[in-house]
């Protein structure tokens, strides 16, 4: 069995107090991955100093020389891709193949901020007052406390860690504690990179305690969290007490709208993929299908025989299609949900835990669809995260977009149709951060805004350009060489005008 540690200061370390949690493969809680430090307070307070020691030197580093470091980042991500994603699926379960795409998507990350290095862009404008410049530049906050959910474990650690990085921040890491091995993977690509000691640090251990600490600690000026809308608000009411930098990324219950007039071929692909892609554990996954009642008959019919035939098994075995949930408890609570589903609509399909053979080691559950949700149901309503969909009936378009709208929610939405003015007025109203017109509520590109609106976050966005919103301050710098006092808003107006 191998003892995994964390990385604090350019060091691999034991938790302080000694202690260890294990890490379980969830398509076989047999196999345990490793045992990974339960890290506390004292741990992350080891951690924050250290990456406080680097900050100062990692700030005065080019910009262009810190993204360079990533661009190399990227290229140890490339070469250990396969490793990587193997060690994913093991660990985190999604099938090979979506496992190595998170690890692309880490690869894609890489490039896009090892980049903008050269590209942080600030701007000038001209003065009000003669012979005096104005410009601004942007500039890192500090130690920035990062914690990440393990439904991504590589690619929202990168989303995170190389912009905060690329801007000059250090960074302390906190990955979910179903997940560690992943971000360990990514610390040694750091360390082999040759990111200076203290830059980058990794502490292992429960949400409460270590994301508690790293939260509250007042040396972390920038929180970034991506996790449940629950835990996501104390985040925000404890950073926000002491005016941290929040970014939050959160839940969602996203929606497929199909109209009467799609390519039912191409919205079914979708709606698979969509809600059950990853075992629908992703925060974009697709929950609720808005089907036009004209289409409702011969597409339920379709997807259910599809739906039936989708293989479950583990990941590692590149024939299964759908991995198992990333743990018991979630076994249980999406079970929780589908009970009560049981009573709110119709089952179509699966409706328990898949305990067939082998697989009653692991964490699997069966794709499940309800027919007849009632946009009142718990199930139309609140985030389940797992591959359950519910589906909702209306009668044109009008309907879909307030169906699709009436949730707490606003990460991800789609419409399938072919009409052109229908497509274009959805994107207008549908109140998501995202929406795909003829694609699946997955699938978003890393150089594009990642976020949503309402109780899905605090309105910052992940991804291309605004992440550098997050991870620095903008600095304004006035330069008079005009050799005497200019009073600005005064000196430049005449007496009474
Ligand atoms: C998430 O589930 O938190 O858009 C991230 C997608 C992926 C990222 C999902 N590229 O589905």
């Amino acid at each position: 069995m191998t003892t995994f540690k964390n990385f604090i200061g350019g060091k691999w370390v034991p938790a302080k107090s000694g202690k260890t949690f294990p890490d379980l493969n969830p398509a076989n809680l047999e196999d345990t991955v490793g045992e990974f430090p339960a890290s506390d307070a004292k741990d992350v307070d080891a951690a924050v100093a250290a990456a406080k020691k680097a900050f100062n030197g990692w700030r005065l580093t080019p910009a262009p020389k810190r993204g360079e470091l990533i661009l190399r980042v990227g290229e140890i991500l490339t070469r250990r891709k396969e490793e990587i994603a193997q060690a994913m699926t093991r660990e985190m379960g999604k099938v090979l193949k979506e496992a190595r795409g998170d690890v692309q998507e880490g690869i894609d990350t890489a490039w896009l901020h090892g980049s903008e290095g050269r590209r942080l862009h600030g701007f000038s404008a001209p003065s009000e007052l003669p012979n005096k410049a104005g410009w601004t530049m942007r500039v890192p906050i500090g130690v920035a406390g990062l914690i990440t959910p393990w439904n991504f474990p590589l690619a929202i650690p990168t989303w995170k860690s190389f912009p905060a990085l690329v801007a000059g921040n250090t960074i302390v890491l906190k990955p979910a504690s179903d997940t560690p091995h992943c971000s360990h993977l990514l610390m040694e690509v750091f360390e082999e990179a040759g990111l200076p000691a203290g830059v980058v640090n990794l502490v292992h251990g429960s949400g409460g305690v270590v994301g508690g600490a790293l939260v509250n600690h007042p040396d972390t000026r920038v929180i970034s969290f991506t996790g449940s809308t629950a835990v996501g608000k104390g985040i925000h009411a404890d950073a926000g007490r002491m005016l941290k930098r929040i970014s939050l990324e959160l839940g969602g219950k996203n929606a497929q709208i199909v109209m009467d007039d799609a390519d039912l071929d191409l919205a079914l692909e979708g709606v698979l993929w969509g809600a059950f892609g990853t075992t629908g554990q992703r925060c974009t996954a697709t929950s609720r299908l808005i089907l036009h009642k004209k289409i409702h008959d011969e597409f339920i019919h379709r997807l259910i025989e599809r739906a039936k035939k989708l293989k479950l098994g583990p990941g590692l075995d590149e024939k299964n299609e759908v991995g198992p949930l990333i743990n018991r408890d979630r076994v249980k609570a999406v079970d929780e949900y589908v009970k009560i589903g049981k009573k709110e609509a119709k089952l179509l399909c699966g409706g328990a835990p898949a305990t067939e053979g082998a697989l009653a080691k692991g964490c699997f559950y069966q794709p499940t669809v309800f027919d007849g949700v009632k946009p009142s149901a718990r199930i139309a309503r609140e985030e389940i995260f797992g591959p359950v969909l519910s589906v909702l009936t209306v009668k044109d378009l009008d309907e879909a977009v307030g169906c699709l709208n009436d949730t707490a929610y606003g990460l991800s939405s789609s419409i399938y149709t072919k009409d052109i003015n229908n497509a274009f007025y959805a994107t207008q109203e549908l109140e998501t951060g995202i929406v795909y017109v003829n694609a699946p509520t997955i699938g978003a590109e890393c150089h594009f805004p990642f976020g949503g609106v309402k109780d899905t976050g605090n309105g910052h966005r992940e991804g291309a350009h605004p992440v550098y919103e997050v991870f620095t301050e903008w600095k304004t710098i006035y330069v008079d060489y005009s050799g005497s006092l200019q009073r600005a808003q005064i000196d430049n107006r005449k007496k009474g005008e």
